[in-house]
């Protein structure tokens, strides 16, 4: 079946949108809190420039020379063992696996767009009770909210590579960067954005142990949407001829940039408003709207456009979680785009139900194991296994299975001198950073 192409600009944007995402805003601010800044930051960003760079290269490639969902691209690019590495395909498979809870996260920033408009908390503890109680015990908002979001990236979905991902793309996350960037020059006028910059620059080693080394690894992949076939499909559509040097560079350098203003914005706001740096995912949900609320009007403004931005952030991201899927069913199984869309988008709502009810008292009991409920077993769960061995198994697959020879057919020219380096760290530090994420995150290391 013939593909519809991205155009360059297209293709960048969809890329940078499947990156920047709640990783960026919601998650990226409050781990850094959590492991007091600076080294955090350091660590992250040089994870970023050696394994992300690199790897999202690796990735592009083989979505650029197989050209088809990712099982197909593995199984084609496979000299030998096509039956064995096709499996590297089902990486898409995390991506679904995600959206169980990124969808339910959606919802919450939905319902916060709302509830800014009318309503901010005037203070902390008045945030933390009304986030604690829409998350615990009501089920009706959330899954409302839910029920919209898995409408809208189903919808998305339904309408393909130009006329749905490509077209929201275009204007959402241009959209989001003139929100972002819109606030952050507000928070640059602030006295306290210098103390927020110490904050994030200000390497305090002291706070830095293992833990949080592997925090930062395990980020910057998230972040950068590797791992999950998200970037390899999309690459698929990419136009013939292409850099994917440049369009990685690009991928890569909007990501950091976005969680670095991000990030300065926040914090700056947090110091200024608030109680200085917030730790814990209730950064955005529970400090954040107390400090709009210190604000006076323009919080109001504020809360509304960050949350949309944050909402713009959270869709661009679920359509690429969604679409490697979709392309796997539509590939080898000739299911219409339609067909595929749905029953895709069925899977992660009705899964993702059993998730938001995980939060709520009274079902919570039932769908906990350990120490996790089933909304966070989830997250682990794809965070310490499925996306550290999806960029495993992309980098050995790159590194190793394909013939040299196409690899650098593409990349020599694009890479130049670099092209050794890249492949030596590709070969050899990329795999090794990987599994040592992965054993650490599964508490073995
Ligand atoms: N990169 C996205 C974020 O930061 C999440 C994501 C991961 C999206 C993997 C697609 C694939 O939120």
């Amino acid at each position: 079946m013939k593909i519809a192409r991205f155009s360059r600009i297209g293709f960048i944007l969809a890329a940078a949108g499947s990156a920047v995402g709640l990783g960026n805003i919601w998650k990226f601010p409050y781990i850094a809190g959590e492991y007091g800044g600076g080294a955090f930051v350091l660590i992250y960003l040089i994870t970023v420039l050696l394994i992300g760079f690199s790897i999202m290269i690796a990735e592009m490639l083989i979505g650029y020379l197989g050209k088809r969902d990712g099982v197909t691209s593995f199984e084609e690019l496979a000299p030998r063992n096509k039956h064995l590495w096709k499996f590297g395909g089902f990486q898409g498979l995390a991506g679904l696996f995600i959206m169980i809870f990124y969808s339910v996260v959606i919802g919450w920033i939905f319902h916060y767009i709302v509830t800014s408009i009318t309503h901010l908390p005037t203070n902390v503890q008045e945030a933390e009770t009304t986030f604690n109680a829409m998350l615990h015990t009501n089920i009706f908002t959330q899954l409302f909210y839910h029920t919209l979001a898995f409408i809208w990236i189903t919808y998305i979905l339904t309408k393909g590579i130009k006329g749905g991902i490509e077209k929201m793309n275009l204007v959402l996350m241009p959209t989001l960067m003139i929100i972002l960037l819109g606030m952050f020059a507000y928070a640059v006028s602030l006295d306290t954005f210098g103390q927020a910059v110490d904050f994030m620059f200000k390497a305090d080693w002291s706070k830095i142990d293992s833990k949080a080394f592997v925090t930062a690894v395990g980020h910057a992949f998230f972040t950068l949407s590797l791992g999950m076939g998200a970037i390899m499909t999309y690459s698929a559509s990419m136009e013939k001829g292409s850099n994917l040097v440049t369009n990685a560079f690009w991928v890569v350098f909007l990501d950091t940039s976005i969680a670095i203003v991000a990030g300065l914005m926040l914090f700056t706001f947090l110091y200024q408003y608030g109680s200085g740096p917030a730790k814990g995912p209730g950064l955005v949900f529970i400090s954040l709207p107390a400090a709009f609320y210190e604000m006076g009007i323009i919080g109001n403004v504020f809360a509304v456009l960050f949350f949309i931005a944050l909402a713009f952030a959270g869709l661009t991201s679920s359509v690429s979680l969604v679409e490697p899927m979709v392309q796997y069913f539509m590939d080898r199984f000739s299911w219409s785009r339609l067909k595929a869309s749905i029953s895709m988008g069925l899977f992660f709502y009705l899964i993702g139900i059993i998730a938001l009810l995980s939060n709520i008292d009274g079902y919570k009991e039932l769908l906990t194991w350990g120490d996790k409920n089933f909304f966070d077993w989830v997250d682990h769960f794809t965070a310490a296994i499925m996306l550290p061995l999806g960029g495993l198994v992309m980098a050995i697959f790159v590194g190793f299975v394909i013939e040299k020879q196409r690899v650098e057919s593409v990349l020599r020219p694009q890479l130049g001198f670099a092209f050794d380096t890249w492949y030596f760290s590709l070969r050899y530090i990329t795999p090794v950073a990987m599994f040592i994420v992965m054993l650490s995150f599964m508490g073995v290391l």
